[in-house]
């Protein structure tokens, strides 16, 4: 595959193909749509129902980001899109101080049963299971480059490291230098693609990615103008696209949000061309 700096980076046939399915070789980007929140999170808002929330969505989508159980519950197996599968868990919103307490929840073997084009896991940079969450990564992108499933790492904040930074917490872990490490560290790992949270200076993030594509998750749920600038901002430092959740099925108009998130990462619109989209979407379907 040729990608940035010239470089040819060397991947089996099987492995260019699922990542081919995941990043359009078209625009070289993605519009991922997470919803495995409920891994730690149970039946957040938006993803109680997950079939009625995400099945309207998928044809929006180039992959989704999902785990096994939820995807056998409710996503129908003919449908088509490439499946992120996350196999790590193990944590819940009941111990918040034990986040990064991770471990491999979902074996390659049913990963590739379920016909998943990549895997996923959390790597928690900081946190007090730091070492076992990337031995999580390891164990997973050595058995990933066997079978050629890529891997995409995530890149999480455990809560001790929130909570040490009190009301600065924010900004110990959304700065170029905290997400930098956290993704260089995926990324020496043998991680195939990062994700992380947009940041200033996000180039940064990228360029220390080297030739590994980057894309971002949304966060919290922030108003959709917000959601979209930070799309176009990251996509403007070089992120690959996004891999985003609360801010697309917590809108008020989850399907005018995943299309408005498409303009930006495929066809370079404007953030004001962009909430148009997400506008019109939303006054078309309360008009029905
Ligand atoms: C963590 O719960 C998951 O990895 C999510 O997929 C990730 O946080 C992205 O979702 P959001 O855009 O809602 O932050």
């Amino acid at each position: 595959m040729e990608v940035g700096g010239g470089v040819r980076y060397h991947m089996d046939w099987g492995m260019k193909n699922r990542m081919s399915r995941i990043i359009n070789p078209e625009t070289g980007r993605c519009v991922m749509l997470a919803v495995d929140h409920g891994y730690f999170q149970g039946p957040t808002t938006g993803l109680r129902n997950l079939g009625k929330t995400v099945n309207p969505l998928l044809p929006y989508a180039d992959a989704v980001m999902i785990t096994a159980g939820a995807l056998k519950n409710w996503i129908d197996p003919t449908m088509n899109k490439p499946v992120v599968l996350r196999v790590s868990g193990g944590n819940s919103m009941e111990l918040p101080d034990e986040l990064s307490d991770e471990i491999i929840t979902t074996n390659m073997e049913d990963a590739i049963r379920m016909n998943a084009s990549a895997v996923t896991c959390s790597v928690y940079v900081g946190s007090p299971h730091q070492r076992q969450t990337i031995e999580n990564l390891a164990k997973i992108v050595n058995e990933g480059n066997k079978y050629g499933i890529p891997v995409l790492a995530v890149t999480a904040v455990g809560r001790r490291l929130s909570q040490e930074g009190g009301k600065d917490a924010k900004d110990m872990v959304r700065n170029e230098r905290y997400l930098g490490l956290a993704s260089r560290i995926c990324v020496e790992v043998g991680a195939h693609m990062v994700k992380t949270y947009y940041c200033e200076e996000f180039e940064k993030v990228v360029e220390a990615c080297g030739n590994v594509p980057v894309v971002i998750a949304g966060g919290k749920k922030i108003d959709e103008i917000d959601a979209l600038k930070m799309a176009k901002n990251a996509v403007s430092a070089g992120a690959r696209g996004v891999d985003m959740g609360r801010n697309i099925f917590q809108s008020d108009c989850p399907v005018g949000m995943i299309k408005a998130t498409r303009a930006i990462v495929h066809d370079n619109a404007t953030v004001d061309h962009a909430y148009e989209i997400y506008l019109e979407e939303k006054a078309r379907s309360s008009g029905r």
